[in-house]
This record gives structure tokens, sequence and C-alpha cells, in this order.
């Protein structure tokens, strides 16, 4: 079978989408292929990113008045437009309704940053979760990969590593180290595990 074709979906700086990006370039991630960016934010780093490494992007915003209806017709038009068979949401701060979830079972990948079931679920994302287990006083913290359904942080879980804490650290600093140690490498590894699987379906 050709590479799957992956669809990555984000709002901010876009430092998971690199390591994606470097994952193809290495060879790493090499049973699909990041066809499409998809941003919710006009304003995100991430964008540049993908337009660096030549993968074409569409902008999917929901305005103030916006419905989630609008917002996923809009993300269900991108995806169909690029044939998209794989959607990996890396630092997408929008939630996915069950009506869309159900329409891509075990194809939509995210990325979260704590050790699921701990710091998950509506309102912990970025650096509030790295927030919320310093506040816990919590040892140990890392990111977790699982697959999206229609509860918040609830699907199957595909991948976890675990960070430590260090003494004195901020949120910040947390997320950076959680980021490095854990996001970056078991994201691409995911997605290659998953689009493999796929492959020999
Ligand atoms: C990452 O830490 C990701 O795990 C988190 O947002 C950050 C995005 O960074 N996602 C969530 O909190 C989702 N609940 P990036 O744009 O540099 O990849």
């Amino acid at each position: 079978m050709d590479k799957v074709k992956i669809a990555v979906l984000v709002s901010g700086g876009g430092t998971n989408l690199q390591a994606i990006l470097d994952a193809q370039t290495s060879g790493a991630l090499h049973s699909g292929e990041v066809r499409l960016v998809i941003s919710n934010r006009p304003d995100a780093y991430a964008l540049q990113r993908a337009e660096k490494a030549g993968v074409p992007t569409r902008m999917v915003v929901r305005g103030a008045q916006g419905s989630r209806e609008t917002f996923e017709a809009g993300l269900l038009a991108a995806l169909e437009e690029f044939d998209i068979q794989l959607i990996v949401l890396a630092g997408f701060m929008a939630i996915l309704s069950g009506d869309f979830t159900a329409r891509y079972e075990k194809r939509i990948l995210n990325v979260h940053p704590s050790l699921i079931p701990a710091f998950c679920g509506e309102g912990y994302y970025g650096l509030r979760v790295h927030q919320a287990a310093l506040e816990k006083g919590v040892k140990v913290t890392g990111a977790t990969v699982h697959f999206v359904n229609e509860v918040p942080d609830g699907g199957e879980i595909i991948a976890q590593k675990a960070v430590a804490v260090h003494p004195g650290d901020t949120p910040e600093r947390l997320q950076k180290r959680v980021m490095r140690q854990a996001e970056w490498k078991i994201l691409p590894a995911a997605i290659e595990s998953v689009a493999a699987g796929m492959c020999s379906e």
C-alpha cells in the first residue's frame, strides 16, 4: 500500500509538528506522509513550519459566534480535499464532537502533556497541565499519545513516557522537558506504528 496520508492539526508553536516532519526526513516515519496541516489559529507559528517543509496548509477558524458544526464541516472539507486517512492532533486546542470522532474511529491521534488519567480532560491543555502537576506536587509526569474518541483525552492509550519533575520547576521549564524527553519521541513513533498497521490491513 502507498503511504498513509496524514493531516496534522495545530494551534500554536508546532514543535510536535516539527518532530513529525523531522521523523519523516530521517526515515523514522516512513509508513505515512504529512500531506496537510490545518490550523484553527491564523497566527500559529506551526503554519510557517509547514510552509518551510513544503506541506500544504489550510486555515479553519471557529469565529466567536461560529458553531461547532460549521467549524467541523470546514475541517471535514479540508480533510476530504486531501483524501486524508490519519489525523494527528499536535497541540490542537479544540475539542472535537462525537459525530466527528466517530467518522475517524482509531484514525485520530492526540498527544497530551501528562500521564493520562492524571491532569487531563476539558480545561487541561498546554501550560495549565504542567501548572496543575506542579500544584499537586507530583514527582513524575510525562506525556501520552492516545486515540481520540468522544471523551476528551479518554480514548485508548497508545504510548506513554514518564519525565521527572525537578525541584524549582516552573510550568515553562517542565513543559520544555516533557516535550523534549517525551512528546517529540513518542508522537512520531506512535504515528509510524499506527500507519504501519494501516498499511498491512
Ligand atoms: C504540547 O505540549 C501538547 O502536548 C499540548 O500543547 C502543546 C503544543 O505544543 N497539547 C495539549 O495540551 C492538548 N490537550 P506545540 O504546538 O509546540 O506542539
